[in-house]
């Protein structure tokens, strides 16, 4: 695969695809490392006299324009964080307006193209499109793999027409991932948590083949304990998934793959109750919910870590936006980051609301590597191909 190590490029018009598809609360972005991730890359770029365009996504607008979802509130935060004097803005992805701007850019400078999901072509796979749109750049750079699971025009149309690299981020994402998956050690623990088993089914199988252990929290734990028979109350559970439940239990058993389900946990009447219980794994009421793995799960699943030679983290444990809900996703970040280099346990960890744990507990630290990926981390980890990586491997347009 072509990279910005292997293939130099000096004076050209490039076309670089940026994941900036941040959170925001209340109009504030509350986690800039996607614009981060791609600033060594845009350096290179920039110091070589390039003239940049970058096109990402925000939100899911449809192939319409959606006010709420334009890409203008990123601009000074871009500008900043990369460190630009300036950052030119695209309103329109069409001819005329990209030699418009071309015009006015100097050799490294950089322009931010609206929110490419305002075009219904970048969705509806379009490749006249990506072809007419080629036709203005010389270069495609492919920074984005936490967007590369999708097989998107901006992902995979314009690599059919330019010669195509992978930034720099993208590199260091698969290689982090690669190795860790790559290098097994055991005994191997996986925790993963986060509302619905329905989304990991596939992750699920595959781990229990790779992992000495897998630590199942969060409310997909509850369709597992139902699964099981102990009552759950009100909890989320996914019914239809029973006997996918059961059978990812059996294959684990034939696997020797020791399946950690919570043994205790906190309860409230909903997830705004500020006074929960703790309960046995089996005295779950019928008016409560289970919104936290307990203690004594906690225990077990840290004691875990502690004897793991290496250890991959998708999904809180429990329901951590809502206080005191995030008490065992907190404490399973404070054991990673208190023991891991201590102990020489390779860690990894993916996925937003991972991240967010993360970060919300400064344990950045315990982690060998934090992959900013959601979707395409699992999706990575389930052995699917990435059709971004594809694309970036298939070009030889060079
Ligand atoms: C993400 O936030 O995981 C990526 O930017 C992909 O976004 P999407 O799930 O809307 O395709
Ligand atoms: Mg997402």
């Amino acid at each position: 695969m072509k990279n910005l190590n292997n293939y130099k490029i000096e004076n050209k018009k490039i076309l670089f695809r940026a994941d900036l598809n941040v959170p925001v609360v209340d109009g504030i972005i509350t986690d800039i490392s996607r614009i981060e991730a791609i600033k060594s890359s845009i350096k290179k770029l920039t110091s070589n006299n390039n003239k940049i365009f970058l096109m990402a996504h925000f939100g899911r607008p449809k192939g319409k324009i959606v006010d709420k979802y334009s890409l203008n509130f990123i601009l000074t935060s871009l500008r900043d964080t990369l460190n630009l004097d300036k950052v030119f803005f695209l309103d329109n992805f069409d001819q005329n307006s990209v030699e418009k701007t071309l015009n006015e850019m100097q050799a490294g400078n950089l322009c931010l193209i609206e929110n490419i999901r305002f075009l219904k072509e970048e969705e509806n796979f379009d490749l006249n499109f990506a072809k007419k749109m080629s036709s203005l750049f010389d270069v495609y750079v492919n920074d984005a793999f936490s967007a590369s699971h999708r097989d998107h025009t901006s992902i995979i149309g314009f690599p059919k027409f330019l010669p195509a690299v992978a930034g720099n981020h993208m590199i260091s994402e698969i290689d982090s991932i690669n190795s860790f998956l790559d290098n097994a050690k055991k005994p191997n623990m996986a925790i993963v948590g986060g509302s619905k088993i329905s989304t990991k089914i596939q992750l699920l199988n595959n781990l229990i083949e790779q992992f000495s252990a897998v630590a199942i929290g969060g409310a997909m734990a509850n369709t597992f304990l139902l699964a099981n028979n102990y009552p759950v109350g009100k909890s989320l559970v996914e019914k239809n998934l029973i006997q996918e439940a059961n059978n990812i239990q059996l294959k684990a058993n034939e696997l020797n793959c020791e399946l950690i389900l919570p043994i205790d946990t906190l309860c409230g009447k909903n997830i705004h109750d500020k006074n929960p219980v703790h309960r046995k794994i089996n005295e779950v009421l019928p008016e409560e919910m289970m919104l936290d793995i307990g203690d004594a799960s906690t225990q077990f699943i840290s004691n875990k870590i502690i004897n793991s030679k290496m250890v991959l983290w998708n999904g809180p444990v429990g329901a951590f936006e809502f206080k005191p809900y995030d008490k065992a996703t907190n404490a399973i970040a404070n054991v990673i980051k208190l023991n891991a280099k201590k102990l020489n346990i390779n860690t990894l960890a993916g996925g937003g609301d991972t991240v967010s744990a993360i970060k919300n507990t400064h344990t950045e630290g315990g982690f060998n590597y934090i992959s900013n990926a959601g979707g395409a981390f699992l999706e990575w980890l389930e052995g699917n191909e990435s059709p971004g990586v594809k694309s970036l491997k298939e070009n030889n347009l060079f």
